[in-house]
């Protein structure tokens, strides 16, 4: 079983939509795949997803008040797909955001103790992957989900505001943490892929992460998206759509990151 989670400095870059998308291209291509909403700030799985939770929420489980099955909603039945898709929500009351943002250090060791139980119970269910949407920047919480994964895909956008904070994270964090990193930029304006603006990107990108850094591709801004007003996702709805072939490439290009696709029973 393989873990991903997407995270990002800023927010609005695409977590959700890309975390949602992949998982689904996963279960498409026959895995057995599980989306979990580890963004405390603003949880939204449910809302692509369009699903109207009620109980069964990450901070209940991450807390020990529920079990696995209790958080684990499975779509299959309701989408037509090689594998399976199963997602575990996030409670968006705003009460209860506030709540979980104020937990304290001792609460967040225990709950990456419970994250890594839940991958240790998914993994017994036989899980081919597990896509987790996370918090933007270093909160607690981002971080538990940076260290339980096997790979985090950095979301950026193509701006000083995104790309500055973005090389703060690699020092902080992925870097700190040992943990293998792999960049997708998105919403990326069509002209800066055209030459001669691409070169520069590149150049770009290329000084402020290195050479070494994994870059997984560039995903334009597709006003597709946004129209849908964040309650489709696409490559269940418009397999043809630019946005859905694009990003298929991309989750099929994540076996170049070292070993990420060698557990794997599926396709990557
Ligand atoms: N490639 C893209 N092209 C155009 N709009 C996008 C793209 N990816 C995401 N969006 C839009 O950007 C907004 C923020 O996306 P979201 O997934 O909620 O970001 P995050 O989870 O990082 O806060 C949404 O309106 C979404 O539809
Ligand atoms: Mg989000």
């Amino acid at each position: 079983m393989k873990t991903l989670t997407l995270h990002s400095y800023k927010g609005g870059t695409g977590r959700t939509t890309l975390a949602a998308n992949i998982a689904a291209i996963l279960a498409q291509r026959g895995n057995k795949v599980a989306v979990l909403d580890l963004d405390s700030w603003s949880p939204s799985l449910h809302t692509i997803f369009r699903i109207e939770p009620n109980s069964g929420f990450m901070h209940q489980y991450l807390s020990g008040s529920i079990d696995h099955r209790e958080l684990i909603t499975d779509l299959t039945p309701a989408l037509n797909l090689e594998g399976e898709l199963h997602v575990g929500v996030a409670d968006y009351h705003i009460d209860v955001i506030r709540e979980n943002l104020s937990k304290d250090r001792k609460w967040h060791m225990n709950a990456l103790s419970r994250l890594l139980h839940l991958k240790e119970e998914l993994r017994d269910e036989k899980f081919d992957y597990v896509v987790m949407d996370s918090s933007p920047g270093i909160h607690s919480s981002t971080v538990n989900a940076v260290v339980a994964s096997d790979l985090t895909l950095v979301i950026c956008k193509i701006d000083n505001f995104d790309l500055d904070g973005t090389v703060q994270l690699m020092d902080v964090l992925y870097e700190r943490l040992d943990k293998e990193t792999a960049f997708l930029f998105n919403k990326v304006p069509p002209p800066m892929l055209e030459e001669p603006r691409r070169s520069q990107v590149e150049d770009i990108i290329e000084n402020a992460f290195g050479s070494d850094a994994v870059l997984m591709g560039f995903m334009e801004y597709y006003p597709e998206i946004p129209l849908s007003m964040g309650i489709e996702v696409h490559a269940l709805t418009s397999p043809d759509l630019k946005f859905t072939r694009n990003l298929k490439d991309i989750v099929s290009r994540l076996s170049i990151v070292s070993g990420y696709a060698e557990s794997a029973s599926g396709e990557c």
